[in-house]
């Protein structure tokens, strides 16, 4: 069964799906939750779930590599098979990436490579965009930037508003991101030659379509 580690900052609805979607449903089993943030509300559901939870508290005098390496620790200590970031905002060293290149994934609320980084509805929406959406890729050193696995896409509409919007992106992430979970879980999936890989067909630019 795979060992499944997710990583969250804030609310874990991702987080939530992800678990909904366990063992007996698909082969994994989520062995633990780990967020930078106290009060995130997915450390909550993971307790709920009956599912270990740690926080790896932000100190702000260290470095980012003496961060991560703690962090790293906290990972090692559950021995995943595929790290989930499931609306973690923080940004990791290359050298964690890499030490997990190919088994971590992570979901972004856009159309990659549209609107990397943050507040992306709002930016959907200034910019006019008629379609939106969310997507599933490989973490890779450089941010937002790794093989998209899947996307989904909704739609944009004249008077929406960032809340609307995010709503709508959020029920389609609660879709794929268990998905690409399951698929990985089955052997499926595979990062190889900076691309995504499923049922041994390299996917295009926008994952499976
Ligand atoms: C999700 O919309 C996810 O795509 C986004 O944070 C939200 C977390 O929601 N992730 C990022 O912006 C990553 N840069 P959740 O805590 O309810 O799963």
């Amino acid at each position: 069964v795979c060992r499944v580690l997710v990583l969250i900052s804030g609310n874990g609805s991702n987080l939530q799906a992800i678990m909904d979607q366990a063992l007996p449903k698909a082969p994994y089993q989520v062995v633990g939750v780990i967020s930078n943030k106290a009060d995130a509300y997915g450390l909550v559901r993971a307790r709920a779930a009956g599912i270990a939870s740690h926080y790896v508290m932000v100190n702000p005098e260290e470095s980012r590599a003496d961060y991560d390496l703690r962090l790293s620790e906290a990972i090692e200590q559950l021995q995943p098979d595929l790290i989930v970031l499931a609306g973690f905002m923080r940004i990791l060293s290359d050298e964690l990436v890499k030490a997990y290149q190919g088994r971590m994934i992570n979901i972004h609320p856009s159309l990659l490579p549209k609107f990397t980084g943050l507040h992306t509805h709002q930016r959907a929406i200034e910019a006019g965009e008629q379609e939106h959406g969310a997507s599933v890729h490989f973490v890779t050193p450089t941010l937002d930037a790794g093989p998209v696995i899947l996307q989904a896409k909704v739609p944009v509409f004249d008077d929406d508003t960032v809340e609307l919007l995010a709503e709508r992106v959020h029920e389609q992430e609660h879709a794929i991101l268990p998905l690409v979970v399951k698929w990985f879980a089955e052997g499926r999936l595979k990062m190889l030659d900076g691309k995504a890989w499923l049922d041994n067909q390299p996917l295009g630019a926008a994952g499976y379509a």
